[in-house]
């Protein structure tokens, strides 16, 4: 079946976060902006998906929800066939998203204080997250080797103080898009294991990989220490349905289950009906879109590459997974406030600057990829231009 990824969607003045944000964050009001910047898709999402809510609202019924083990077999089946994971569907939770369920990892295991790591430049909610809950933010600066991110453990095993008690991965990274090999996933579970820290693994960009990638999960890589790693995930991200906050949360072991059942307790309710509905329909149905849309977003992913790397100065880096691209323009000497200006004002182009990132983000911003070719190629259009001067 042919997919449609080619469509504008309208997606102005339809409360999408996307457009009907911008002006309240970049205090922009330009009807011609191009979103780029919050990560979900612009095109719809998988037929079987809206098949699925389509039953749900012709029967009708809104109430509680109960009975998640259709969907929790969905997801163990797809984690199966797709990444070669076997879990047993009584390890999962859901979460009223992913960053609810880091809430709750980090509340069970951290009291205010102590320090939650980060390996930056990384998804900015981890900051915010971390900080709301009175715990301190410990930024694990990333190096570019070979024009890819990877993690200094020798750097953080020096700077470390005694208060850390959890480590965050971004499994695919966000932002850059770096799918973690074995062996560095190895490294990095070992490090946990000798600093005794537990890993928080979210695995929520797990489906965005592009044609020839392969995403290994990090307890497939670490099995000996699943009693450490809490793996977040969701269809979220890959299947375009953010908006339902269905989070998903795999705990791998009775204990930490057991140390988890309490927060859960103390923060969910029954979970979205919809957001059930859907990820059952996903899991179970949306291997062919995910196929489709993966080959989509690799194109676009190569084009916008291709002529953003022609502008002297301006530098994308490569990507194996994730929509979400990060690009340096720290050869064109401008500050901070300078490019986002060319961007959103000159541009109309609307991205997340990189110092909302963490370290390493200054002089760089994030695209999100994840828009039809056609409105893709006006974005590129109008960045040319807007660093034309510098060509
Ligand atoms: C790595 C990562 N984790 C979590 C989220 C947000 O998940 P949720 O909306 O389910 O909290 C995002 C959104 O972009 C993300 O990139």
């Amino acid at each position: 079946m042919a997919f449609d990824f080619d469509t504008l969607l309208p997606l102005r003045g339809m409360h999408t976060s996307n457009y009907d944000n911008i002006k309240r964050t970049y205090g922009v009001d330009d009807p011609d902006a191009i979103a780029m910047w919050v990560a979900d898709m612009h095109f719809k999402a998988a037929p079987v998906i809206l098949d699925a809510l389509r039953d749900e609202i012709e029967w009708g019924y809104c109430g509680y929800f109960a009975n998640t083990a259709p969907a929790d077999e969905a997801l163990a089946a797809w984690l199966k066939e797709r990444h070669d994971w076997e879990i047993d569907p009584s390890w999962v939770r859901y979460t009223h998203g992913v960053i609810s369920g880091y809430g709750d990892v980090i509340s069970a295991y951290s009291e205010p204080g102590d320090g939650v790591i980060v390996f930056s430049p990384v998804y900015h909610a981890f900051f915010r997250q971390i900080e709301a809950m009175g715990r301190q933010v410990v930024e694990s600066p990333l190096v570019i080797e070979n024009g890819r991110f990877e993690m200094d453990l020798e750097g953080l095993a020096a700077s470390l103080k005694g208060h850390e008690k959890i480590v965050t991965l971004c499994s695919p990274h966000n932002p850059g898009g770096r799918i973690w090999s074995v062996e560095e996933l190895r490294a990095l579970t070992d490090f946990c294991a000798a600093h005794d820290l537990i890993l928080i693994s979210d695995e929520i960009h797990m489906d965005l990989t592009f044609p020839g990638a392969t995403f290994v999960p990090t307890v497939v890589a670490a099995p000996e220490h699943a009693g450490r790693i809490a793996v977040l995930t969701a269809a979220s991200k890959a299947f375009n349905v953010a908006g339902a906050e269905t989070g998903i949360a795999i705990y791998p072991t009775a204990e930490m289950r057991k140390k988890l059942a309490p927060v859960i307790l103390d923060r969910e309710s029954t979970p979205n009906r919809y957001g059930m509905a859907i990820i059952k329909a996903a899991f179970s149905g949306g291997h062919d879109w995910m196929d489709a849309g993966q080959a989509y977003l690799a194109e676009n992913f190569r084009v916008f590459k291709e002529r953003m790397d022609a502008i002297p100065g301006v530098s994308v880096m490569d990507m194996d997974a994730t929509y979400l691209t990060w690009v340096s323009f720290e050869g064109l000497g401008m500050d901070d406030a300078e490019l986002l200006k060319r961007s959103v004002e000159d541009a109309k182009v609307i991205p997340n600057p990189g110092t909302q990132f963490g370290i390493g983000g200054s002089g760089h911003m994030r695209y999100n990829l994840a828009l039809p070719r056609a409105k893709l190629l006006e974005a590129i259009e109008r960045l040319e231009a807007a660093f034309k001067d510098v060509q």
